[in-house]
């Protein structure tokens, strides 16, 4: 069992700073988590402290039923893949793979066993005597995974593990780590920056700002239910549409009144916000021109198209309506001209609402 417990944990660096104030945190045996959030708000820091590579200042984490506050990094079963994949320049590819296990007096058939093993998985066979100058940087990255690999781990803790890689081979290795997943059956966990990273390999992704947990849970619940202004600014790109709006009541329903739109609101969560502003959010891709066919319920608004960013099949419209700017991710169409009005319609049953003040969600 290699669950992984946080129990209000603090860590608190030398000079005083204290960037997790209190973490609680529990991944399950074999499940894949993404740890997200702005820079510096502490993600490297929490994986570090999951290798041993980081005291804990106060509270207690636990790997499978041990407690391991005290215990050493190599002693905790966990397998580290960094950014840099920093493998030794002067050593082959199966040099590179054996050699941790041959400092731990791993005898020689084993390791030998091991390593190819490793290599067929990640496609490394043909290039075990190299040297890794003579590789490319997915080949490189998929070595630093192997020799994560053979050892065995319980855990592997991934850094941001693509982020020198292009675009293409960034795609290429998600899937190859996606699949070892499953393969292995241990635990990852995973840092990234990338949005897509995140919600396409992620059993749950861990949503962090400033060392507080925002969110932990499936990336389709945080796409469709974001428990505040951040998670919903943060998960979906571009970023979802944040705009201020009224509560009024037309008879017995709440509606958010903006620009020519009257929404009705069914959740009765708005009923104390009847006379107030309140933020209305709505991704861009449940923005629409006006005149699309779907069955849903929709609410119109005129604007000003300010930029129109074509990418094939759909674009990206950034327009001003009522002094705020919003982008919509509308299919393409050649007669929406720059510095025109245009006619979008809202996917009614799309919007969210959050508090003004405390930027918490109030329905969805
Ligand atoms: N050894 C250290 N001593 C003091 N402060 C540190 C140390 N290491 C990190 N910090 C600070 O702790 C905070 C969290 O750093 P951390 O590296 O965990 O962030 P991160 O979320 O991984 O950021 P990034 O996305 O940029 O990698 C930052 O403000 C950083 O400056
Ligand atoms: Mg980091």
């Amino acid at each position: 069992m290699a669950n992984i417990s946080f129990k209000n944990v603090v860590k608190t660096y030398d000079n005083g700073v204290t960037v997790i104030p209190d973490l609680n945190l529990e991944i399950e045996d074999k499940e894949f988590v993404v740890l997200v959030g702005p820079s510096g708000c502490g993600k490297s820091t929490t994986l570090r402290m999951i290798a041993g590579l980081e005291s804990i200042t106060s509270g207690e984490l636990w790997i499978g039923d041990k407690l391991v506050n005290d215990v050493a990094p190599k002693d905790r079963d966990i397998a580290m893949v960094f950014q840099s994949y920093a493998l030794y320049p002067h050593m082959t590819v199966y040099k590179n793979m054996a050699f941790a296990l041959e400092l731990r007096k791993v005898p020689k058939d084993i390791i030998d066993q091991k390593v190819r093993e490793a290599a067929k998985i990640l496609e490394l066979e043909p290039y075990l005597d190299r040297k890794p100058k003579a590789l490319s940087g997915g080949q490189r990255q998929r070595v630093a995974l192997g020799r994560a690999m053979v050892r065995d781990p319980k855990v592997f803790l991934l850094d941001e593990p693509l982020s020198n890689l292009d675009a293409k081979l960034r795609t290429e290795m998600r899937t190859q780590i996606a699949a070892l997943h499953k393969r292995l059956a241990t635990t990852f966990v995973y840092v990234t920056h990338d949005q897509t990273e995140a919600m396409t390999m992620g059993d749950r992704i861990c949503v962090m700002k400033d060392g507080v947990i925002q969110q932990f849970d499936t990336p389709q619940t945080l796409y469709n239910y974001p428990c505040n202004m951040f998670v919903a600014g943060f998960i979906g790109s571009p970023q979802m549409n944040f705009i201020q709006a009224k509560v009024e009541k037309d008879g017995d329903v709440c509606v958010l009144v903006f620009n020519e739109s009257r929404i009705p609101v069914k959740d009765e969560a708005i009923l104390p916000y009847v006379g107030k502003e309140v933020i209305m959010g709505i991704r861009p891709e449940d923005i629409h021109l006006e005149g699309f066919e779907t069955s849903c319920e929709k609410a119109s608004i005129t604007a000003r198209l300010n930029i129109r960013e074509v990418l094939g099949s759909e674009m990206n419209l950034y327009v001003t309506c009522e002094g705020q700017k919003l982008t919509a991710k509308v299919l393409y169409d050649g007669n929406v001209k720059e510095d025109e009005d245009v006619k979008l319609v809202f996917d009614v049953n799309k919007i969210h609402v959050f508090d003004k003040d405390t930027e918490a969600a109030i329905c969805h």
